[in-house]
């Protein structure tokens, strides 16, 4: 579709720009147009929207499987890649799953505890004992770096390690995309994606994604999407196809943003601690209690206070106000960098978690009876 040019004659950069195109004949439409079709006439390629690919699927699944090196197939929402995957394990099987994980997939492991006797074990990200799990689990499921601790995890020691019969490694590459990081290069045999946050890049569609350079897993996707009835919108795989068109460009802003903002953070004397892994669009920091936090999230301007992230509008919320998330720190917002200009960003942030901090409860301090504020 992409024309003449193959995914391994350009960078991840240019592909995505490059793939999922109509084609080159004279006349043809640059991008693939919306077929609003559930029913086609039989005899051809494609028969009902639920079983056979779209032509919007098609564009979408060959532009993310070309980035991350593998086949794409293309969900409802990042839930429900999810949910195709871990719906394959068997009873009583034993799924190893991130401390902070994302919540959805917390709460799928939970049901399958009670339905399906599965054994889940939670282990932090940057845990050494993924790489011995790898050998009898059934299942790791890895984000890195993690929701909304940030930690990192040793994907390429994890996805080498030796595997048991049965044991699959799948991660969730959400916060780092395809231009970060490639986990079925390293050896994982799934990567699952939101492309709901960074590909899709504006926060106006839900869609999802398994990637898979295995046959046989690739087959039982397609698989559990059609049974499950778990198939994308037309118009979802072309927001995210159009979006994923800046995805170089918007990540490179909102990555320097979030470092920049990262440092600073850190010699603001509000902040009580900052987790920034080096790389990405996401860092989190703690204030002193809950309620600083939610006065903070609540006086930005510019910095919208939602939750989820990738936008290229940077968003902020306190995690531990998320139902499951209460072993999170209470002080702790997740912040998500967009595209604004990053010094609109911090005069922004930094006002907010002054007029947040100011507004703290005070207590006497112990030298000499003046207020104080609690901190930390
Ligand atoms: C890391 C991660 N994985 C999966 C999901 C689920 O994706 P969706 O909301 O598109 O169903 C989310 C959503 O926030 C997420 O952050």
């Amino acid at each position: 579709m992409a024309g003449t040019v193959r995914r391994e004659e350009v960078t991840p950069e240019t592909w995505a720009i490059v793939a999922g195109r109509p084609g080159s004949a004279p006349g043809a439409t640059l991008n693939t147009a919306i077929v609003a079709a559930s029913t086609y006439v039989l005899g051809g390629e494609r028969v009902y929207s639920r079983t056979e690919a779209t032509e919007g699927w098609d564009s979408f699944e060959e532009m993310l499987g070309g980035l991350e090196r593998g086949d794409a197939v293309a969900f409802a929402s990042g839930m429900a890649a999810c949910a195709a995957v871990l719906g394959q394990l068997r009873t009583g099987a034993h799924l190893v799953l991130g401390e902070d994980c994302y919540q959805g997939v917390a709460g799928i492991a939970a049901s399958g505890v009670r339905a399906h006797g599965w054994r889940v074990e939670r282990l932090a990200a940057s845990d050494p004992r993924w790489v011995e799990r790898a050998g009898a689990a059934d299942l790791l499921w890895l984000e890195s770096p993690s929701n909304p601790l940030l930690e990192v995890a040793d994907l390429a020691a994890i996805c080498a390690a030796p595997r048991g019969p049965r044991t699959r490694v799948v991660v969730d590459n959400t916060f780092a995309t395809p231009l970060l990081q490639r986990p079925l290069e390293l050896g994982a045999d799934i990567v699952v994606h939101s492309a709901t946050k960074l590909i899709g890049g504006h926060s106006d569609l839900l869609l999802g994604a398994a990637v898979t350079a295995d046959a046989g897993e690739l087959e039982r996707l397609r698989a559990a999407r059609s049974l499950n009835g778990a198939t994308p919108g037309m118009l979802e795989c072309f927001l995210a196809l159009r979006g994923a068109r800046t995805l170089a460009l918007r990540l490179r802003q909102a990555q320097a943003s979030a470092e920049q903002l990262a440092a600073r953070l850190g010699g603001h004397a509000a902040v009580a601690r900052v987790r920034y892994p080096g790389f990405g669009t996401i860092v989190s920091f703690e204030l002193a209690d809950a309620a600083t936090a939610d006065r903070a999230c609540r006086a930005t301007r510019i910095i919208r206070h939602a939750t989820s992230l990738g936008g290229v509008e940077t968003c902020m919320e306190r995690r531990s106000a998320q139902p499951g998330q209460e072993h999170i720190p209470p002080g702790l917002i997740r912040l998500s960098t967009g595209c604004e200009d990053l010094e609109d960003l911090w005069r922004d942030l930094d006002a907010a978690l002054s007029a947040a901090d100011r507004a703290g409860p005070r207590v006497s301090s112990r030298s000499g009876g003046e207020s104080a504020r609690l901190r930390r």
